[in-house]
C-alpha cells in the first residue's frame, strides 16, 4: 500500500475568495452564447439560441440559451442556470475552480478579499488544522504499511475491506503509540495547541500533550471539497469504546457533515444517494459497488444534513439498522429529508441486521433488489405499523385503518393516497369510501388553520391583469375559477371531474378560460402536477396569472372543491343569463331556463 493514493482524494490547500467584484467582472466578460458554443453547436433563434443539450440524450435540440438574460434552459432535462452553472456542470468543477476557469479564459486576474484582523487570524486558524489534519491523514495511511499494523490491516481485510476501498477511503492507522502523530507533527512545525485544537491529541495536568487516537484502524472524515475535516478511529476488537472521533474543532461540526459524500457526490445525480448509518456500512456498500453511499457520523440526521444532501442528489434511499433504534432513527430521518423537501426512498431488508452484514451474506445482486423494490415513506410506515396488527381481528382492523389514515393523510400526494387506500381497503376487506373518509378526516382535522390560509391565498389575490388594467372589480365568480383552476392543476382526479362538468367558456374571466385550456392541453401529454414545467409551456400573458393561481397548492379535499366551485360558476351564469333574458324582456325563454332547472337539467 502506497500513500500516493491518498493524494488522489484530497483537495488543495486552501480555498480562496475572491472579491465580488472580480467575480462580477468574470460574469461580465464571460458571454453565455460565445462559452457555450465552444461545447455545443448552437442555432440562432429569435433572442435565443438552441442546441442539443450536452447534459442529457436528445436528438431534437431542447436546449436553449437566451442572450439577453445571459441564462440557459434545457427543455428536456430540465437543467438550467448561468455561464457558472454551466462550466461547473460540463467541466465538472466546483464554483471557486469554475470561477478560476472563467477567468483564465477571460484573461482576468482574480484578486482576493482582504479580512479584518480577526477574520484573518480564524482563516489561518482553519488552514492550519486543514493542514495538519491532511499531513495526520498521509502518516495514517503510511503507518497502515508498517509492521505493527499486521493487526490492523488484518481487521481490515477481514471487515471485508480490499485494497481499493482502502485506498479510495484514505483509511489508515494509529500506531499503538502516545508520541507517534504528535512527535511528526512538531517535527513539521506545528505547535502543541493547535495539535489538541485539531482534536489530534489531548493534554495531561503537566501541560504535556500525547496522541489522541491510539491503535485504530483510521478513516479521515472529508468534506465535499476534499478536505480532512476530522477522523474517525475504530477499534480493532470489538471493545465498548468501538469508535473514537474527533471532537468539535473549527473545522470540524458532526451535524454539518455527511460521511463519504466526498466520493458519493460523483455518483449521486444519476443513481441518487444511498444513506446508513455505521461508517462501516458506507464503506462496505462502496466496497460492493455502490460507491453513492453514505453515512451520517453517528448523529441522528440533522436539518444541515438533510440541506447538504439535496444539494448532491434529487433523491435519497435511506438504509438503516435493522433494529428497533434503526427504525426509530428511519422515522426521523423521514421527517427531515420531507420537510428539507428531499424525494426519499427507505430501503427495507431481511436477515440481516445492517447493510454491512447484509452485503456479506446475500452479496451485491441481491443488494441491488432491495434498492429496486425501495418502499415509499409512506408504505415503509405502513408497513411498520401493520406489524403490530393482527388483521382478521375486527378491533384490529379498526386500529390498524386509523393508524394507517394518520400516516396517510401526511402524504401530500392525492395519487398515491389513493393507491394505498386500495392496497389497505383489499387487505382489510374495508371500502376504500369508508378508508378515504378516515384519510379526509384526519386531513382536515390536522390541517383546518393551513386549510384556511391556503383558501384565503388562493382566493384573495388580485389577478395581475385586473391590476395591470386597472379594472375595478373581478367577476363574481372569480375566486371559484381560482379554485376550481388550482385544483384541477394538483389534483387529477379533480382535474377528471372538472373536465367532464364544465367546460372553459363557462368561466367568466378570459385570462381564466385561457388556462382551462392551457391546463387540458398540459395534461393530456402529462399528468404531473409540476407548475414550473407548466408554467414554461403556456404563453407569455399568462404566466404571471398561473404563477399566482399556482402559488400555493390547496390540499383540502379536492373533489368537493370541484364540485362546489363549479356549483357556484353554474349559479352565477345562470342568474347572470336570466338577468340579461330579463332586461331583454324575454320572459318565455327565462321560464324555459327556471323549468329545466327544476327539472334537474345541466344548465349551460
Ligand atoms: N458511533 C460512534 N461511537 C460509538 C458507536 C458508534 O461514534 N461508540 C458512530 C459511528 O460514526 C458509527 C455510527 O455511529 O459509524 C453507527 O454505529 P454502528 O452501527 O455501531 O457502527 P458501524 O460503523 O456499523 O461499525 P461496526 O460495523 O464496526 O460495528
Ligand atoms: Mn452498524
Amino acid at each position: 500500500m502506497s500513500n500516493m493514493f491518498i493524494e488522489d482524494i484530497l483537495g488543495g490547500d486552501r480555498v480562496p475568495r475572491y472579491l465580488q467584484s472580480s467575480i462580477d467582472e468574470v460574469l461580465n466578460r464571460s458571454d453565455i452564447v460565445d462559452i457555450v458554443s465552444s461545447y455545443v453547436t448552437l442555432k440562432r433563434n429569435g433572442s435565443d439560441y438552441v442546441g442539443l443539450c450536452p447534459f442529457h440524450r436528445e436528438k431534437t435540440p431542447s436546449f436553449h440559451i437566451s442572450s439577453d438574460k445571459q441564462l440557459y434552459y434545457c427543455f428536456g432535462c430540465g437543467s438550467g442556470g448561468n455561464i457558472i452553472d454551466f462550466i461547473g456542470k460540463i467541466e465538472n468543477l466546483d464554483f471557486i475552480d469554475t470561477i478560476k476557469f472563467l477567468a483564465e479564459r477571460a484573461g482576468i486576474t482574480l484578486e482576493e478579499e482582504v479580512y479584518s484582523p480577526e477574520i484573518q487570524a480564524r482563516h489561518d486558524k482553519r488552514e492550519t488544522i486543514l493542514k495538519m489534519n491532511k499531513l495526520a491523514a498521509k502518516r495514517f495511511v503510511a503507518n497502515l504499511s508498517l509492521d505493527d499494523a499486521k493487526g490492523a490491516r488484518e481487521y481490515a481485510f477481514s471487515r471485508g475491506l480490499n485494497r481499493d476501498t482502502i485506498r479510495a477511503f484514505g483509511i489508515g492507522f494509529a500506531r499503538d503509540s502516545w508520541s507517534d502523530l504528535v512527535d511528526y507533527l512538531k517535527e513539521n512545525g506545528f505547535r502543541n495547541d493547535d495539535i489538541v485544537e485539531a482534536g489530534l491529541a489531548a493534554k495531561n495536568e503537566k501541560g504535556h500533550i500525547y496522541d489522541k487516537f491510539r491503535n485504530r484502524l483510521m478513516f479521515p472524515i472529508i468534506d465535499v471539497r476534499g478536505n480532512v475535516i476530522a477522523f474517525s478511529g475504530r477499534a480493532l476488537d470489538d471493545s465498548p469504546a468501538k469508535y473514537m472521533n474527533s471532537p468539535e474543532t473549527p473545522v470540524f461540526h458532526k451535524g454539518n457533515n455527511i460521511f463519504a459524500l466526498n466520493i458519493a457526490k460523483q455518483h449521486s445525480a444519476s443513481d441518487g444517494l444511498i444513506l446508513v448509518e455505521g461508517n462501516m456500512d458506507a464503506v462496505s456498500l462502496h466496497a460492493f459497488g455502490f460507491p453513492n453511499a453514505v453515512a451520517g457520523l453517528g448523529t441522528a440526521l440533522t436539518d444541515q444534513q438533510a440541506q447538504l444532501l439535496k444539494r448532491y442528489s434529487p433523491l435519497v434511499y435511506i438504509c438503516y439498522d435493522n433494529d428497533e433504534a434503526g427504525a426509530k432513527a428511519c422515522e426521523k430521518a423521514i421527517d427531515i429529508l420531507s420537510s428539507a423537501g428531499i424525494k426519499l426512498k427507505v430501503l427495507s431488508y431481511k436477515d440481516a441486521k445492517d447493510p454491512d452484514e447484509y452485503l456479506k451474506k446475500k452479496g451485491a445482486e441481491s443488494f441491488k433488489k432491495v434498492i429496486s423494490s425501495a418502499l415509499s415513506a409512506t408504505e415503509y410506515k405502513i408497513l411498520n405499523i401493520r406489524k403490530k396488527y393482527n388483521l382478521v381481528e375486527t378491533a384490529d382492523k379498526v386500529e390498524f385503518i386509523n393508524a394507517a389514515a394518520e400516516i396517510l393523510a401526511t402524504n401530500p400526494n392525492a395519487v398515491e393516497r389513493e393507491i394505498y387506500i386500495k392496497r389497505i381497503a383489499s387487505e382489510t376487506d374495508i371500502s376504500t369510501d369508508s378508508i378515504t373518509a378516515q384519510v379526509n378526516r384526519v386531513i382536515y382535522d390536522k390541517n383546518r388553520k393551513t386549510y384556511k390560509k391556503a383558501e384565503r391565498v388562493v382566493q384573495s389575490t388580485k389577478p395581475a391583469s385586473y391590476q395591470r388594467r386597472g379594472d375595478a372589480t373581478p367577476t363574481a365568480s372569480y375566486k371559484s375559477e381560482r379554485m376550481l383552476l388550482n385544483v384541477m392543476f394538483f389534483n387529477l382526479s379533480a382535474y377528471k371531474l372538472a373536465k367532464s362538468q364544465i367546460t372553459a367558456t363557462e368561466l367568466s374571466d378570459e385570462s381564466h378560460r385561457q388556462l382551462f385550456t392551457e391546463i387540458v392541453k398540459f395534461k393530456e401529454t402529462n399528468e404531473s402536477a409540476d407548475a414550473g414545467a407548466f408554467l414554461v409551456s403556456i404563453p407569455e400573458v399568462l404566466k404571471p396569472t398561473a404563477a399566482q393561481i399556482l402559488y400555493k397548492e390547496y390540499v383540502g379535499d379536492a373533489q368537493a372543491t370541484v364540485t362546489d366551485n363549479i356549483e357556484k360558476i353554474k349559479k352565477q351564469n345562470f342568474n347572470e343569463t336570466i338577468n340579461r333574458l330579463a332586461k331583454e324582456g324575454k320572459v318565455d325563454e327565462i321560464n324555459e331556463l327556471i323549468k329545466a332547472k327544476h327539472m334537474g337539467g345541466v344548465i349551460k
